[in-house]
């Protein structure tokens, strides 16, 4: 039985344990690794991201009246409400109840619903559980209701919530990542356009190796939408609506230090990005190695959202003969380093990681194989 198969059954037992009969819907939506762009996708740039074999599986059944419950496997607490909120309530809830507001806000109020999640994606690790948690509880609402929406429209709405409702103002890429993905690609996405492009993913010679620093900074969503309170400064400052039309040559007509190394980072990265789907596309993904080194020194110092664990995860990579290229991935400020390995060396790169990451923190860090999988399993009511 495939991961999201086995997250599915999860879902289903879990909820009915949890409510005494089985759910109306169920929805399994992936998380994602980056190859490269960060902090590109709300600049209107370039990513390349991929689903990995980590998923979020929401299982979900309307009510007849107002009532909400959710429970979880993975996030602690229930939560059960009289009606859905006009604010957010604090917790892991609020990526449900944001989605069911978007959802009532476009199509009518709907009844109340219980829902029960289960997850293997690690929270926190900058691997989207929050984006593929939203796109299940989206998919499964949306079946159990009965409304049909296209992929491209159901990552709006998510997104729409995650700004709107839970207060991080991210890009679409995690949302886009999680409904349209394709095993053993990566896609293109041109987060201006919203056209997108699958270009394959490395065979099984080479492998994606997670190396999760295990660090949480509480203060990571506040930065992160200081970068693009930041960024859409510098645009402004260029007379630009997006940090995407702008060049090299505007970079010193901005005038802020600090604006301006974000604007480098924006305006590198998206080449970067082209670069690697290029690389890939001529089945050459060795070249993708010096461009991870580039991007994670660029989020180092440019857009100053890595951190010491980081830093230190991808130094010991790059010392090792097997690996061919590292970064800080995600939204930075803990998480993941996303490893491009020899498959025959995954093991070796995993004791040296390990035992230097132990040597300068007294930890270790925790580590997962990933591979790249097909976007949200459409839900298939009982
Ligand atoms: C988070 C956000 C994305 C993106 C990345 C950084 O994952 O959800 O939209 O901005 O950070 O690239």
């Amino acid at each position: 039985m495939s991961a999201s198969h086995q997250l599915d059954q999860r879902a289903r037992t879990a909820f009915r344990e949890a409510f005494g009969y089985p759910p109306g819907a169920v929805a399994v939506a992936p998380g994602r690794i980056n190859i490269v762009g960060e902090h590109t996708d709300y600049n209107e740039g370039f990513v390349l991201p991929a689903a990995i074999d980590r998923h979020v599986a929401v299982a979900l059944r309307l009510r007849r009246d107002r009532q909400i419950a959710l429970r979880s496997d993975r996030y602690g607490g229930s939560v059960a409400l009289d009606g859905l909120p006009p604010r957010r309530q604090g917790n892991w809830g609020d990526y449900l109840l944001g989605v069911a507001r978007q959802i009532s806000g476009r199509f009518g109020e709907g009844p109340g619903f219980e829902a029960v999640v289960a997850s293997d994606i690690p929270v926190g690790a900058g691997l989207s559980s929050s984006g593929a948690l939203e796109v299940a509880v989206a998919v499964a609402l949306l079946a159990a209701r009965g409304i049909e929406m296209a992929p491209l429209a159901i990552a709006q709405l998510c997104q729409a919530s995650e700004n709107g409702f839970v207060g991080a103002r991210t890009g679409i890429m995690d949302q886009f990542t999680a409904l349209r993905a394709r095993g053993g690609n990566a896609i293109l996405l041109d987060c201006r356009s919203l056209e997108d492009e699958y270009v394959p993913l490395p065979d099984g010679r080479l492998a994606w190796l997670l190396a999760d620093t295990r660090v949480r900074h509480e203060l990571a969503s506040t930065a992160y939408n200081q970068r693009r309170t930041e960024c859409e400064a510098a645009a402004r400052m260029l007379g630009l609506t997006s940090l995407r039309e702008a060049t090299a040559d505007d970079l010193e007509r901005i005038q802020d230090p600090v604006e301006r190394r974000r604007a480098r980072h924006v305006i590198t990265e998206n080449a970067r990005v082209l670069r690697a789907a290029d690389a890939l596309r001529r089945r050459a993904p060795r070249g993708l190695g010096p461009i991870l080194y580039a991007s994670h020194e660029s989020l180092r110092l440019d857009f100053a959202v890595s951190c010491r664990e980081l830093d230190c995860l991808v130094e010991l990579a790059a010392g090792m003969p097997q690996v061919i290229g590292a970064r800080m991935m995600g939204g930075g400020f803990g998480g993941c380093a996303l490893v491009l390995t020899e498959s025959t060396g995954t093991d070796d790169v995993e004791q040296h990681l390990s035992q230097g990451y132990a040597e300068e923190f007294h930890r270790s860090p925790a580590f997962y194989r990933v591979r790249a999988v097909d976007g949200v399993m459409p839900e298939r009511a009982m």
